[in-house]
C-alpha cells in the first residue's frame, strides 16, 4: 500500500532510485518517474495499463530547464510559456535525443510543462532530471484530483503519494503544438487555460477537436474519462432508457426538475467555470456511489473553461 504524505525528501529518494511516485499538480495528480530512465518510465505504462502509443508529458520547475529538452521553439509558443508558466499549459515541441522514445511513443516531439504546485515545484527543483507524468488514473478512467483518488485505484502499485491537497484547477493542462504548414499554434487538448486566454497572447490558433483514433494525440481518444455509469448529455435521451428516479445528474448551476434532488451534483451554483472545473472529476467519481442507473450531464455554454469541461463530458458520454 502506498504511503501518503507531504515529505518531498521521500518522494525524491524513490524517484532517484527509479521508482514511480504520485505527485500533485494544479491540474490533476500525476504518476511520475525519471523521464530520462526508460525502465522507470516503462513502469508508468504498466501501472496505468496505458498503451505504448500514448506519449507522456515531461515536467520541470522552470522554463529554462523545460527548454533544455527541446530543439526549436517558435516565438509564439515561447510567448505562451512566458505568459502561462508555471501553470496548466503543455507545449509540444521537437525533442532532444536525450528523451527516451518510450516517453514520446516514438514521436519526434515531446510535451513539456512547468506545473504550478508548491510541493511539486520544490520536488522538481531538487531533481537533476525531469519527471514524465501522465494523469494518475487507470487508462481511460477519470483523472484524480486528490491523493485519496490516486490511492483508491493505484495505491497498491506505488510506494508513495505526495499529498498536495485537492487540485486547484481540476482539469488537465491545455496542450498546444505548432502547425508547420499553417505556421500557427494548434490546440491539441483543451484544458485549464481557455482558448480565449491562449488567443489573447498568441493571436488566432487552430483547434484540433477530438478524433476517434489519432495516434498524434491519443489523449484525444473520444472515449475517455469514463465513470462506471452510463452518461447521457441529453435528458430526453436518458428518459428514453430510464425512469427519472433511476437517474442522477451533474449540472452546472441549476438542478434538473424531473430528477430527484438527492441524485444531483451541482458544479457551481454561482455559475463559475473555475469552480465547475475544480469539482468536475470528483463529481464524476461521486456519482458512481449514487443508487442510480445512469447520469445526465448537460453541456455547459461553449466558452471559456466551459469548452474544456464539455470536452470531458462528451468523452465520458462516448464510453459504453
Ligand atoms: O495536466 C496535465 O497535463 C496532467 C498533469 C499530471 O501534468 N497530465 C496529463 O497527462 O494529463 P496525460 O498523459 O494523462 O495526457 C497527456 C496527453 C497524451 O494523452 C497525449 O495526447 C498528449 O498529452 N501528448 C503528450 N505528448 C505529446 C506529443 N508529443 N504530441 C502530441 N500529443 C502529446
Ligand atoms: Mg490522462
Amino acid at each position: 500500500m502506498a504511503k501518503i504524505g507531504s515529505d518531498i525528501e521521500q518522494a525524491r529518494n524513490y524517484l532517484a532510485s527509479g521508482r514511480v511516485v504520485a505527485i500533485p499538480t494544479e491540474t490533476v495528480y500525476g504518476l511520475a518517474a525519471n523521464a530520462l530512465n526508460a525502465e522507470a518510465v516503462a513502469q508508468i505504462f504498466a501501472i496505468k495499463q496505458r498503451p505504448h502509443f500514448d506519449p507522456l508529458i515531461i515536467h520541470t520547475d522552470r522554463m529554462e530547464k523545460a527548454f533544455q529538452w527541446v530543439e526549436h521553439i517558435p516565438e509564439t509558443l515561447k510567448k505562451l510559456a512566458e505568459a502561462f508558466w508555471p501553470g496548466p499549459l503543455t507545449l509540444v515541441l521537437p525533442k532532444k535525443a536525450l528523451i527516451p522514445d518510450i516517453v514520446t511513443a516514438g514521436l519526434p516531439t515531446v510535451g513539456v510543462r512547468v506545473p504550478d504546485h508548491p510541493l511539486t515545484r520544490q520536488l522538481l527543483a531538487s531533481l537533476d532530471f525531469p519527471l514524465a507524468a501522465p494523469s494518475a488514473n487507470p487508462f481511460g478512467y477519470v483523472s484524480p484530483t486528490t491523493a485519496q483518488h490516486v490511492n483508491a485505484q493505484l495505491g497498491e502499485q506505488i510506494p508513495y503519494i505526495l499529498d498536495g491537497g485537492s487540485c486547484r484547477v481540476g482539469i488537465e493542462s491545455t496542450i498546444v503544438g505548432w502547425h508547420h504548414e499553417a505556421q500557427q499554434p494548434i490546440i491539441l487538448r483543451l484544458g485549464g487555460i481557455s482558448l480565449e486566454d491562449i488567443e489573447a497572447v498568441a493571436g488566432k490558433v487552430m483547434l484540433q477537436t477530438h478524433s476517434s483514433s489519432n495516434p498524434k494525440a491519443p489523449g484525444m481518444l473520444s472515449a475517455h474519462y469514463a465513470p462506471r455509469k452510463k452518461v447521457f448529455l441529453s435528458l430526453t435521451e436518458a428518459l428514453q432508457h430510464h425512469s427519472p428516479q433511476d437517474l442522477g445528474a451533474i449540472v452546472f448551476r441549476e438542478p434538473i426538475p424531473q430528477i430527484p434532488m438527492k441524485h444531483q451534483l451541482i458544479l457551481s451554483s454561482k455559475g463559475s467555470y473555475l469552480e465547475a472545473a475544480h469539482r468536475l472529476f470528483a463529481a464524476l467519481r461521486d456519482i458512481e456511489q449514487l443508487p442510480v442507473q445512469a447520469v445526465v450531464t448537460p453541456l455547459l455554454p461553449e466558452e471559456q473553461l466551459g469548452r474544456a469541461i464539455n470536452d470531458r463530458l462528451r468523452r465520458a458520454a462516448a464510453s459504453a
